[in-house]
């Protein structure tokens, strides 16, 4: 009978424990750092969030880092922002604003801006700068993207700046905290900047804690998940040729921007297939074979311009496809449906694109057909 009465009382304790942590409010402390400056700063903002009771806090980073300081942190999704009660982020000062690394993540959260995915959820900032030059135009940099997303940007105020050392320069400003990390007049981040980054954290819990249930979570509905493109065209049956190589003084690709260009005619592994003109030396059958196979050429020199990841690839913009054909041949959609079903079939509505088809008297090498594409990229 005792030991049915402790294992009920150590039940309890287990659920109301349960119970309490989901109470609490759930914070993500979200950095991009080059060196561990960012990431000084983190543990002591999600040190100050824990401190109340009130909220619990996750460290992540927005992508892999192969400095051994921050090799362990685990990386965030874009989907996973809309599970936060709040978003602390943090990252290095690039010249008055938001580093590369952190700027990249927010670019891929455009899906969740259109949903209205992050609106009202609270957001702080803190930054590891090197002088601190620029450190708060930084901070509003940072904060600009935020707004964008109706986020609630919580400020610090002067917030426990009666309590440092002013005889040296610290990192505080009114906007969140910073360190001064080439100064290094003492460590970085000072004791002091330790201090307020922790009570950022203490006070950005706090008001995390009083919204947490004031918004609707936003059912995050992406368009398009990320893909492995590797595992579709495998399952598609869609095998990449190598890329063929120029024949002349050109590259496969150019890109511009976020702009590739590409042109390829129907080359298989090192031959023209079905090469002439439609009607007289070929049919249309063997003209169909031959865009599909100058459009996977096209496909195969796109993977090699986004360096193999073809997840990078945001749309197809514009295929031109060009037939060897006789004067009075009409049907060239036909033909150029076989690249445009297959470029949808790849990619869905990223695949999509606009379109052009006409006829030429004499294509180069004999090919009966050439397509000219353009894709955007990340
Ligand atoms: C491209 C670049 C631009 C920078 N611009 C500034 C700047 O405008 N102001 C500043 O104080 N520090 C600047 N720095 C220094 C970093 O902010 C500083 O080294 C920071 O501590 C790095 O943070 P981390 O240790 O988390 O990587 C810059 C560094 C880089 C690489």
């Amino acid at each position: 009978m005792k030991k049915l009465c402790s294992l009920f009382v150590l039940i309890l304790i287990f659920n109301i424990n349960n119970i309490m942590a989901q109470n609490k409010a759930k914070v993500l402390v979200l950095i991009y750092s080059d060196n561990g400056g960012t990431y000084e700063l983190a543990k002591e903002i999600a040190k100050g969030i824990e401190s109340k009771d009130n909220a619990t806090a996750v460290i992540k980073q927005v992508k892999e880092s192969t400095n051994q300081k921050l090799k362990n942190i685990p990386i965030a999704t874009v989907d996973e922002l809309p599970n936060y009660d709040g978003i602390a982020f943090g990252s290095p000062v690039y010249f008055g604003n938001i580093s590369t690394g952190m700027s990249e993540f927010l670019s891929k959260t455009v899906n969740l801006w259109t949903h209205h995915s992050l609106e009202g959820i609270p957001a702080t900032v803190f930054m590891s700068a090197g002088s601190g030059a620029g450190k708060e135009l930084a901070i509003q940099s940072f904060w600009n993207s935020l707004a964008v997303h109706g986020m609630v940007l919580v400020s610090n105020g002067i917030r426990g700046y009666e309590g440092i050392n002013k005889s040296i320069p610290q990192g505080n400003t009114v906007l969140g905290v910073t360190s001064l990390n080439s100064l290094k007049d003492v460590e970085r981040p000072t004791p002091d900047e330790r201090q307020l980054a922790y009570l950022q954290g203490q006070n950005f819990a706090k008001i995390s804690f009083a919204l947490k249930d004031s918004t609707r979570k936003k059912e995050v509905v992406m368009e398009e998940k990320t893909k492995n493109f590797d595992e579709i065209l495998k399952e598609k049956n869609i095998i990449l040729p190598q890329v063929p190589k120029p024949a002349g003084n050109y590259q496969p690709f150019v890109r511009t921007g976020n702009l590739i260009f590409i042109n390829q005619v129907a080359l298989k592994e090192g031959k023209i297939l079905n090469g002439g003109k439609l009607g007289v030396g070929v049919d249309e059958q063997q003209v169909k074979e031959a865009t599909k196979v100058t459009m996977l050429n096209v496909l195969s020199v796109l993977k090699e311009a986004v360096n193999g990841d073809l997840s990078k690839v945001r749309q197809c913009v514009q295929l031109t496809g060009i037939f060897n054909t006789k004067d009075d041949y009409t049907k060239h959609a036909d033909l150029m449906n076989v690249a445009s079903d297959l470029v949808v079939e790849v990619f869905g509505e990223k695949g999509k694109h606009a379109r052009a088809t006409y006829g030429a008297s004499s294509i180069p090498v004999n090919s009966s057909v050439e397509i000219q594409a353009i894709f955007e990229v990340e």
